[in-house]
């Protein structure tokens, strides 16, 4: 019989993650299906209930669902610190994942940039920023994370300094801080389909060494890095990223080794590239 797993949110019809997932099972000749299912917040617990009794394999779980997890599954402690949960495995009780960090730092990766020991500048301060901060603190960058709204910038700054360094600022002086800096990484929605024309930077505050890495995956090159090209810096767009969290997914169920180009190549097909 086959072993189901599944992607929980709301909404959830564009999620990528059946498309990436049932072709790592082809690939790889398991008798697995992938699918998408809407849940809300107040049903996630009796959807995880109901997959666990029915034997699912594993769950993905994306908005609105990430930080509702840690009131239901054992998170563990990256979980637990970054405050979300997008992978959900069944094998010993219900273990609660972040592998969303861990997809940025291997997207990075790929591209050939360490963040041990970088100036990484983070804007935006939400979920994302959240899961990209604790991870690369704790991997031993230097974190700086300017957001529209300053407060929040500090309070995750203080947050993510129980792991490493870390301060929050605004936007104002951005140019000063893409100076300073050797990874930009953009995490709000700006430059995001249909605001394609958006960037939260433009060549002139880049410099050749800089690398940017843009979370946003549609468009695949969005305005901010068409800029980071135009300024001769390394421009890393967000499919990597998307593509590393699922297969680190992926291993956590499987402890198989998933097939990261196949991966790839099924999440470019559906974003039609
Ligand atoms: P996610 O969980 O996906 O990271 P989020 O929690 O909604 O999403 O966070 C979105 C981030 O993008 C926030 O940091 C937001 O800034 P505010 O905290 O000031 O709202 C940022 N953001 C969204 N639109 C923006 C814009 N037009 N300019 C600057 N920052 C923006």
């Amino acid at each position: 019989m086959k072993t189901v797993f599944a992607v929980f949110g709301d909404p959830i019809e564009h999620s990528m993650s059946p498309k990436m997932h049932n072709a790592a099972f082809t690939d790889l000749g398991m008798d697995c299906e992938y699918h998408a299912f809407r849940v809300s917040q107040d049903s996630l617990r009796d959807a995880l209930i109901g997959a666990k009794a029915m034997g699912f394999g594993g769950v993905n779980l994306t908005v609105p669902l990430k930080e509702e997890a840690l009131n239901i599954v054992d998170a563990d402690p990256l979980a637990a610190m970054i405050g979300a949960v997008n992978t959900v495995d069944f094998k010993d009780g219900m273990r609660g994942y972040n592998t969303d960090g861990i997809g940025a730092k291997r997207a990075l990766a790929d591209a050939g940039v360490d963040v041990a020991g970088a100036r990484v500048l983070i804007v935006g301060a939400g979920g994302a920023a959240r899961a990209i901060g604790f991870q690369f603190a704790n991997d031993g960058a230097d974190i700086t994370i300017a957001n529209r709204t300053e407060k929040r910038a500090h309070d995750l700054a203080r947050d993510v300094s129980s792991v490493g360094t870390a301060k929050g600022t605004g936007l104002a002086d951005l140019k000063v801080l893409i100076s300073k800096a050797d990874i930009l990484v953009n995490t709000t929605t700006v430059g995001m389909h249909p605001n394609t024309d958006q960037t939260i930077a433009t060549a002139d505050d880049m410099h050749p060494d800089l690398t940017v890495f843009d979370i946003v995956y549609n468009p695949l090159e969005t305005q901010l890095l068409k800029e980071a090209k135009a300024a001769g810096a390394t421009a890393v767009n967000g499919v990597m990223m998307l593509v590393h969290q699922g297969a680190e997914a992926f291993r956590v169920w499987n402890n198989v080794e998933p097939p990261v180009d196949v991966m790839k190549n099924a999440v470019l097909e559906a974003l039609g590239a």
